[in-house]
């Protein structure tokens, strides 16, 4: 068998020194237009924003080419690493592996982070994350209210299943400056996903009532 944390992929070095740069610098020229953003906490429910500075990268330019390269990379090779495990329905999996709704770039300063949370919506099934830089203490990636720490070094990739069961949060920055990129993989591409979600729900509720298979709107808090 194998434990949850074994579907977690990471691959060092999967962007060299001079691409993580690229990016780095990327931040550092169009820092002004970051913003900051926010969703809800796990264990809470309460939207709750972040503290990092975020940029989303262009599509066509060159620092998105980059990044849509190497995403592309990390889900040929998480399909594989999971097939070692003779357990899992792969041919579906890969089908709903299909685009990244986009590419942001992330800086956490000295007390920035993210709470937990999950990249749970539908029509995602992943999350994929580079690491930019490492010369920073703090900063360090947890799943499950950090029960699962890992600690990643500059140009590693990580590669992970995005559900309500994936909870995780990035600690925050002691010392230092952090730059990671993160994407979440989509079955559909992002503007089409917020599309079908907004009817579905909506849809939904107005069915609910009096629908013979229709459980209860229940939220744990
Ligand atoms: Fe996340």
């Amino acid at each position: 068998m194998f434990n949850i944390q074994d579907l977690i992929l990471k691959v060092p070095n999967i962007m060299s020194d001079q691409e993580c740069e690229l990016l780095m610098n990327y931040h550092k020229e169009h820092e002004k237009e970051s913003i900051l953003e926010n969703c809800a906490e796990a264990n809470t429910g309460i939207d709750t924003q972040s503290t990092f500075k975020c940029l989303s990268l262009p599509a066509k330019s060159k620092e998105h080419e980059l990044v849509h390269k190497k995403t592309k990379a990390m889900v040929e090779k998480w399909l594989l690493y999971l097939k070692q495990f003779k357990a899992f329905h792969l041919p579906l999996l890969s089908k709903c592996l299909n685009f990244s709704h986009m590419y942001r770039l992330l800086k956490y300063e000295v007390g920035a982070k993210i709470h937990p949370h999950s990249d749970f919506s539908d029509y995602t099934y992943a999350s994929c994350t580079f690491n930019l830089n490492d010369n920073y203490t703090g900063g360090v990636f947890g799943f499950w209210n950090s029960q699962h720490t890992v600690t990643l070094k500059k140009g590693e990739g990580m590669i992970w299943p995005a559900d309500f069961f994936w909870v995780h949060e990035v600690s925050p920055i002691k010392t230092g400056v952090r730059y990671s990129t993160n994407c979440f993989i989509q079955s559909v591409d992002a503007d089409l996903s917020q599309e079908m979600n907004e009817q579905i729900y909506n849809q939904a509720a107005a069915r609910a009532t009096g629908h013979p298979q229709y459980f209860w709107h229940k939220e744990i808090k």
